[in-house]
């Protein structure tokens, strides 16, 4: 076992029974939803790095090229010794850009809901930076978070890459850095944002030609199947994706293509003939759109960087 790797900690209750409690709340809705956060079982994650790596998914590789270009500079913000606190960490290839420039890291904590997949992405990330502290948490960044304190007066720095804020609509959005900016104790923010543009181009991302995106919706009906004792059919539902122009927002849905009925936890529920159920939304914005929204969680904007065509943003944002 690598010693500068922690033993996997969870910092919220166990989520299987949340999200019985969530999808039968979503189903029994006029507007059928599930939560976007039940898309992160395992597998969920793994069918989430492969959409990353689609020609049709600019975020990622843009997201990359702006954190490894700047890289020297974020580091210097973030400080000398600072623990580096990351939410929704996934598959934890972005940090490694920055680990490679940070200066003297205290400790590097990252943070998923999707707790088997994490415990085998740190693993080789603590194989490769033997002389990092690694302290790999399972929680639900929407609930209350306390992470635990290291010993003596440490800075934390967070990170929070993919535009994974855009999932939330605006008010929740905001709530959500209000609650990253006490977490992180006076430390600052570096968050990636999507950024509004040409609606074919966010479509095609969200709607990619091997069908990667499709298969990572219909994963929330397989989860609930294996784990909650469902029969949805898999195929008896259509991925959707259009763009909001007017609420700059990719909205994604399973459709249902057949009138049809699904067991869920004893209780039975109807779906018609083309009724939608409301999977994700994506929330694009522009740079000063996000820096507004920034500044009324409680934060100073500061840094800001973007590529050559205006795809893709990375914030850097000051407690204050
Ligand atoms: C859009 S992906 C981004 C992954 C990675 N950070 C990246 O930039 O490629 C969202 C990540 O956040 C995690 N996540 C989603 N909702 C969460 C929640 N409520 N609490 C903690 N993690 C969550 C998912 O498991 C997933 O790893």
């Amino acid at each position: 076992m690598d010693t500068n790797l922690a033993r996997l900690q969870t910092i919220t209750s166990p989520e299987q029974d949340r999200f019985a409690d969530s999808l039968l709340n979503g189903l029994r809705k006029t507007s059928k939803e599930i939560a976007c956060k039940y898309f992160y079982d395992e597998a969920g994650s793994r069918l989430f790095d492969a959409i990353c790596d689609l020609p049709e998914y600019y975020q990622t590789r843009t997201e990359m090229t702006l954190l490894a270009r700047h890289a020297v500079e974020i580091a210097a913000l973030m400080g000398d010794g600072a623990e580096i606190v990351e939410f929704g960490a996934g598959s934890l290839r972005k940090i490694r850009v920055l680990l490679d420039a940070a200066q003297n890291p205290r400790a590097y904590t990252p943070l998923d809901i999707s707790g088997d997949y994490l415990r085998n992405v740190v693993r080789s990330l603590a194989a490769d930076y033997p002389a990092l502290t690694l302290r790999p948490l399972v929680g639900d960044f929407t609930l209350p978070l306390e992470i635990p304190a290291l010993p003596g007066p440490v800075r934390r720095a967070g990170f929070f890459p993919g535009s994974t804020i855009g999932n939330f609509k605006p008010d929740a959005a905001m709530a959500l850095l209000r609650r990253m900016r006490s977490t992180l104790n006076g430390g600052g923010l570096l968050i990636g944002v999507d950024l509004v543009k040409d609606p074919a181009r966010l479509h095609a991302a969200y709607n990619d030609a091997a069908g990667i995106t499709a298969l990572f919706n219909k994963n929330l009906l397989i989860r609930a199947n294996r784990e909650l004792g469902a029969d949805f059919d898999p195929e008896g539902f259509a991925h959707y994706a259009p763009y909001n122009a007017a609420a700059h927002r990719i909205e994604m849905y399973l459709v249902s293509l057949k009138r049809q009925s699904v067991n869920l936890c004893g209780q039975r529920f109807e779906f018609a003939q083309g009724e939608p159920v409301h999977t994700e939304d994506s929330h694009k914005y522009t740079i000063e759109s996000f820096r507004e929204m920034a500044a009324r969680a409680g934060f100073s904007p500061r840094a800001v960087w973007t590529d050559q065509d205006r795809l893709f943003s990375v914030h850097w944002l000051e407690s204050r």
